[in-house]
Order: C-alpha cells, then sequence, then structure tokens
C-alpha cells in the first residue's frame, strides 16, 4: 500500500458536503470534506465540458477551480465528456504530487475500465476483447497477458528497438531536410506520424512493416481506428467548435464505418505477430485471438497515443532551450560515440545530460495526461497541507502536469531544468520517485500486479536515441513551436549539421 493512502475501515466517513470535519488523518493533517462540487445534473456536466476544451482549456479549468477553493488540490469536479457519453461525470480529482499517489497503488484503486476515464470505448472495436490496459490488476486476465508483454518488451528493447529506431530517425530527417532545401518550415508531427506505426511494429515484431505490406493506408487506418476510440476525450479537431462538440462529444460514431478498417488491421497483425501468437499459444498463456487484439491495441494506441505525442514535446524542450544547450548534448553524445553506428542501448546509458534532458520531458509534459481509478474501499487520502474522506466507489483523477510540476516536490517546478536528474545521488532517486509518465515511479517497474507501463525502458530507451541521434548529426537547430491540446506542433526553419559552423550547411 502507499504511504499516502491510509485505509481506515474503523473510521465512518461522512457524507459527502455533510459540512462534518473531523479527526486528523494518520500523519496528523486535518481531514476536511471535499470542496467543490458536480452543479445541476446533465447541464453542469454540459457546462464543465465547454468550460473544459472551449472557453477555459485543460489547465485553466483546474487553475481556477484550485483558486476558487482557496489552493485546495483535491477538489470535487465534472470531467468531460458527460452527457450522452458518460453516464456519470463526477469524480475527486487529485492535483498534487502527493495525493496523485494514490492512484499508482494497485491496493487502493480498481482501474477496470478507467483508462478513458468516465467512458468505456466499445469493446467491438477491439475484436469483442477487453485489452489488458481496461483489466485492473487484480482480474487474472490481467497477469497472464501482461506476462506475455514484459517478456516481449524485455526480449525486444536490448536489440531491436535502436536499429528500428535508427531507420525511423533517418527517414524523418531526410524528409525534413528535403523540406527545407525546398524553401519553408517544415513541421515534424506530420514527417514522424509517418513513421510512428513503422517504427513501433518494427521495435516489437520486426518483419514487413505496415506501410509496405497494407500500403500508404496503414496510417490512415491506425489513426482513424484510434480516433474511433477517443474522439469523446478529442478537441480542436473539427472547426468551428459546436460542430466539434456536436460531432465528438454527443454520441458514439458508429462501428461499421471502421469495420474494414481494423480487419486489414488485424490481418497485419496476425502476419507480423505470429511467431508471438503461436508461442503464447502453445504455452497455453491466453487464446490467439485476444493475444492478437492486445497486441493490435497496445502497438497502435502507443505509436499514436503515446510516441507521436512524446517525441515532438522533447524536441519542443530542446528547441526552447536553445543553442547552449544544443552544444552541450552534442559535446557529450560524441565523446561517447562514433560517427554513424547505431546508438545502443549501453551507448545512451553513459550519455548522464541526455538522459536528464529526457526525464526532465517526460516530468513535464507526462505523455499520457490523466489517470483514473476507483476507490476499492472508504479511505482517507493525503495532499499536503490537508487530508480527505474518499468513499468506496468514487472515481479518482489525477492531471498528471500538475502533479509533476509540483513546487512542493520540485525546485523552479515549472520550468525545464536540463540538468535535474544528472547524477545517481539520493535526491535523484528522490526526484524520480516522482516522475509518473508510465503510471509508476520512474525507479520502479512493471509488474504483473500493478498498471505501471511495461513499455517503460522502451519509452525512455527511444527518448534518450532521439536526443543521442539528433546532435551527432546536426550541431543546433530552429524550430516554432504551437501547443495544441494533444501535442506542440513543432515546426523546423533551420537545420545545422554537424561541423557545419555558423552559417555553414544548413538544411
Ligand atoms: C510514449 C509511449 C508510451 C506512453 C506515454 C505510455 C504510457 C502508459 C501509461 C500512462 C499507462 C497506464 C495507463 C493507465 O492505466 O492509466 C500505460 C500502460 C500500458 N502500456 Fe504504455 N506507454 C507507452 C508505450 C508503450 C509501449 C511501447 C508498450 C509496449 C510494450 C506499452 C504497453 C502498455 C500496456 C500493455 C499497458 C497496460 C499495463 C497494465 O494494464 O498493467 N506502452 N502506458
Amino acid at each position: 500500500m502507499d504511504l499516502q493512502t491510509s485505509l481506515l475501515p474503523s473510521m465512518a466517513p461522512p457524507q459527502a458536503n455533510s459540512g462534518e470535519e473531523s479527526k486528523l488523518s494518520p500523519s496528523g493533517l486535518p481531514i476536511r470534506e471535499i470542496p467543490g462540487g458536480y452543479g445541476v445534473p446533465f447541464l453542469s456536466p454540459l457546462r464543465d465540458r465547454l468550460d473544459y476544451y472551449y472557453f477555459q482549456g485543460v489547465e485553466e479549468y483546474f487553475r481556477s477551480r484550485v483558486a476558487r477553493h482557496g489552493g485546495a488540490t483535491v477538489l470535487r469536479v465534472n470531467m468531460p465528456p458527460g452527457p450522452f457519453l458518460a453516464g456519470d461525470s463526477r469524480v475527486v480529482a487529485l492535483l498534487d504530487a502527493r495525493s496523485f499517489r494514490v492512484l499508482l497503488d494497485a491496493g487502493a484503486v480498481d482501474k477496470r475500465d478507467t483508462l478513458d476515464g468516465t467512458y468505456v470505448p466499445s469493446l467491438s472495436l477491439f475484436g469483442g476483447h477487453r485489452p489488458l490496459a481496461f483489466l485492473d490488476a487484480s482480474d487474472p486476465r490481467h497477469a497472464a497477458i501482461k506476462r506475455v508483454v514484459m517478456s516481449l518488451a524485455a526480449a525486444r528493447t536490448p536489440r531491436h528497438v535502436a536499429p528500428a529506431f535508427r531507420a525511423a530517425f533517418d527517414a524523418v530527417f531526410d524528409a525534413v531536410e528535403s523540406g527545407l532545401a525546398a524553401g519553408g518550415g517544415v513541421e515534424f508531427n506530420k514527417v514522424n506520424m509517418n513513421q510512428m506505426l513503422d517504427f513501433t511494429c518494427a521495435a516489437l515484431f520486426g518483419g514487413v512493416p505496415p506501410s509496405k505490406a497494407m500500403g500508404e493506408g496503414a496510417v490512415k487506418k491506425a489513426v482513424k481506428w484510434l480516433i474511433f476510440q477517443i474522439h469523446p476525450i478529442a478537441s480542436k479537431i473539427v472547426k468551428p467548435w459546436p460542430l466539434e462538440d456536436l460531432l465528438l462529444h454527443t454520441f458514439r460514431l458508429p462501428h461499421f464505418l471502421i469495420r474494414r478498417d481494423y480487419a486489414d488491421l488485424t490481418s497485419y497483425f496476425s502476419a507480423a505477430a505470429a511467431s508471438i501468437l503461436d508461442d503464447a499459444e502453445k504455452h497455453n498463456q491466453i487464446p490467439r485471438d485476444e493475444l492478437l487484439h492486445n497486441l493490435i491495441f497496445l502497438t497502435i494506441f502507443n505509436a499514436y497515443g503515446g510516441f507521436k505525442i512524446f517525441l515532438p514535446h522533447l524536441l519542443k524542450w530542446l528547441a526552447r532551450a536553445g543553442p547552449d544547450l544544443h552544444a552541450k548534448l552534442a559535446a557529450e553524445v560524441r565523446a561517447t560515440v562514433d560517427n554513424d553506428v547505431i546508438i545502443t542501448v549501453s551507448d545512451v546509458e553513459r550519455m548522464p545530460l541526455v538522459k536528464s534532458v529526457v526525464w526532465e520531458s517526460l516530468r513535464m509534459n507526462p505523455p499520457v495526461e490523466f489517470q483514473y481509478g476507483r476507490a476499492r474501499r472508504d479511505m482517507v487520502v493525503e495532499s499536503h497541507d490537508a487530508a480527505y474522506w474518499v468513499r468506496e466507489g468514487e472515481m479518482l483523477f489525477g492531471y498528471q502536469p500538475l502533479a509533476t510540476r509540483d513546487a512542493r516536490v520540485f525546485d523552479r517546478a515549472g520550468e525545464f531544468v536540463p540538468d535535474r536528474f544528472v547524477g545517481d545521488g539520493e535526491e535523484v532517486r528522490r526526484l524520480l520517485e516522482h516522475v509518473v509518465w508510465s503510471n509508476g515511479a520512474e525507479n520502479g517497474a512493471a509488474t504483473e500486479g500493478n498498471k505501471q507501463c511495461p513499455g517503460k525502458d522502451m519509452v525512455v530507451l527511444v527518448g534518450r536515441l532521439m536526443v543521442a541521434e539528433f546532435f551527432r548529426r546536426y550541431d543546433t537547430f530552429v524550430a516554432g513551436v504551437v501547443e495544441m491540446p494533444l501535442e506542440p506542433v513543432v515546426t523546423f526553419t533551420s537545420l545545422t549539421r554537424a561541423g557545419a559552423g555558423a552559417g555553414g550547411a544548413r538544411a
């Protein structure tokens, strides 16, 4: 059990908003009623959805409510999509580093069907199966599937990720350079998007990539399938906003529109992952069909819900940091690896600044910003200054960027500090406890009994390879950054090839 969560079954919780205030929590904090509220049924969740997406934006939505309640970071709020897609929009929001940790404690929260928050996509999108990420850690199927995924990640990460990433990196930056040579800026996100599915498949399975096996349409089909799952929580895709709200947030997109695309994806994956499926079947670990749909889910969800978001954030911070940091990174990379070899896991392990920059980017912008879980029983949740009763079955929700930018844990918490995690001393270890993008501490590990991401080491490696390959190839760069809800749009305007010097060969 996590230290921040005290399960106190013997103490009866007060009724929500009853005005009752009582006792002290085990660490001596006053136990208070959770401030905030849910307003008028149906109308308030609707109004809150518009604030959240269009009138305030996500960060302001939370910050304004924290301010309204005297700085309290545990609050009752509605979360979108609300009517008609979600039956119940009411959550207890945990908006500081301390209370957030409850969500990482498999003993405290039940995470069945909570991946996307207050609504659950139709299981027909996943061949009728409930993917691993939607299973609670206590479900026996969770352990069985996670075991297979953890061994896949462990088998592929050390040797296959680096060459697969190098191929994707070369393709992306060859395209960016040609675009720059043709004049004008080049949007990284678009070029990267075309490579992320091939890359994730090559990293996990090898063999023929989807773009070759399925043709140009592979990316479109994969992205379309993802949109069918997450449209209720997506925004700024369709204009004008009232039309978007109607199309994306009010009803489920009909499944028949995606059936054929998903069938094509399924036949690609059943060939690409055949040896893993055979192996699991041979050892009677999990039915072939269920594993197949799990592999489709984890590959596409992480290509487009993970890497596609993570890499632009990383480049955004590098762009903003400017030439001094670029020079330090280039010096570290070039002192560690020779020109033109594929940079490996052990190479990047010897690059302390590169490692720190990647962790700092994951701290500032955890690619998956929202975590949810239902309280397994009545309990007290502690924030820094107060404690709160939560009742069994209540939906807990954490907006992670507020937790990982908590000034009570990190100095200059809202700033990107490139060398924050350099070294392996006690202080760095303590801080890494609070880098939780993987739904667990950065110095923890995925297990069959927790909900931490089994791709964690692979993701961190990809970030390090991105920085290392980049600063071996380039001395510095300039890019414009426009923040958008899902990921920043990064547009390169100049790339200076290694050794080209000021004003030298720029792409
Ligand atoms: C940048 C890329 C990635 C990000 C940001 C990411 C993030 C996450 C997060 C936040 C969770 C927990 C979700 C929740 O329950 O609230 C998770 C779970 C999971 N991730 Fe990742 N992930 C990434 C890449 C990968 C990769 C490459 C794999 C493939 C091995 C993977 C496989 C999974 C699986 C199977 C789960 C469910 C774990 C469980 O239910 O116990 N992820 N990931």
